[in-house]
Parts: structure tokens; sequence; C-alpha cells
């Protein structure tokens, strides 16, 4: 058993003692019942799973289902139900659902998370344009969507961008 604490979406969590072997999409899921971070292929292949991790001054994705929770003690996170503030949503949660960029849903909060990452990203560091295409397919790549919603939230995240270009690109 260990100790875990660690930060997610603003908010301290822990200590709470769990089972070193307690993967960290059971300990969102069932400790916490934080049910927006997803259970897809339980084998780091689909990133329906993937949280924000915050560090170091920058952000990734990391899945969550083969994890052990222990590897997030002392982290900052931020999962799916993190995003909109105050129950406003976030211009890429208006945009995917302004682009049916999801059907069924089960891989949204990868996505969601993995398209938050890329705008912070561009908004430290903008891109010229001719080079948003390629940028987003890179980003996104690696999150299956079983419902092939693929162009509809690059879409909907070149839309973001867009709507902003002064703040995302060169
Ligand atoms: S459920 Fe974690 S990568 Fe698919
Ligand atoms: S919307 Fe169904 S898996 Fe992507």
């Amino acid at each position: 058993m260990t100790a875990l604490s660690l930060t997610i979406n603003g908010r301290a969590i822990g200590p709470i003692e769990v089972r070193d072997d307690l993967s960290m999409n059971d300990f969102l899921r069932e400790v916490l019942g934080m049910t927006g971070t997803k259970f897809g292929c339980g084998a780091a292949q689909c990133l329906s799973c993937a949280v924000i991790v915050d560090e170091d001054g920058a952000s990734s994705t990391r899945p969550t289902c083969i994890a052990p929770a222990v590897d997030f003690n002392g982290l900052t996170i931020r999962t799916v139900e993190g995003h909109a503030a105050g129950g406003a949503l976030t211009p890429l949660q208006v945009s995917f659902i302004e682009h049916f960029a999801f059907q069924c849903g089960y891989c949204t909060p990868g996505f969601l998370n993995e398209g938050q990452v890329f705008l912070e990203r561009l908004a430290r560091d903008p891109i010229p344009r001719a080079e948003l295409e390629r940028t987003i397919t890179e980003a996104l790549d690696g999150h299956l969507c079983r419902c092939s919603g693929y162009v509809k939230y690059h879409e909907a995240v070149r839309a973001v961008v867009l709507a902003d270009a002064g703040r995302y690109l060169t």
C-alpha cells in the first residue's frame, strides 16, 4: 500500500492509501467516482483513458489504464471534468459539439485532453498556418475512435485555432 497524494483539476486529493497494483484508471473511476476518464482497450493503445499531466511548465497526456495510480503520486493532472470552468464550456468543447465531432463519445475525453494540450502548446509557441493541418494530425495521432470521427475532431480543433489565429498562428 502507498499513501497517494496528487492534484486533480486544481483540487488536492489525498493522502489516500491505495494498493500498489491499483491502476490510475480504477483510482479515478472507482475510488474517486470520476467516470469522465474512460477505459477502452486497457492496453495503452487507444488513449481514451488519457489525462493531462502538468509538470515543468508544460503539459502532456498520459494513459491511465495500465499505469499504477502510485505513478501519479505528487503530480498535477487534469481530467475531462476539469475543462469547463463554472459550467462554461471551453472553446474546444463548444467546437466539438458544433462539429458533431463525437458519436458515442467514448473516445471524447481523450481527444479533448489532447486537443487542449495542443492548443496550449500553440499559444506558447505559435506555428505558421501552412503547418497547421500536419500539426493537428500529429497531435491527435494515437487516439482511436471506433465511430471514426477523426475528420470531425480534426476540423473542430482547426476551427478553434482559426477563430483565434492571432494567438495560435504566426
Ligand atoms: S484504455 Fe488506455 S489506452 Fe486504451
Ligand atoms: S465517438 Fe465513439 S469511439 Fe469515438
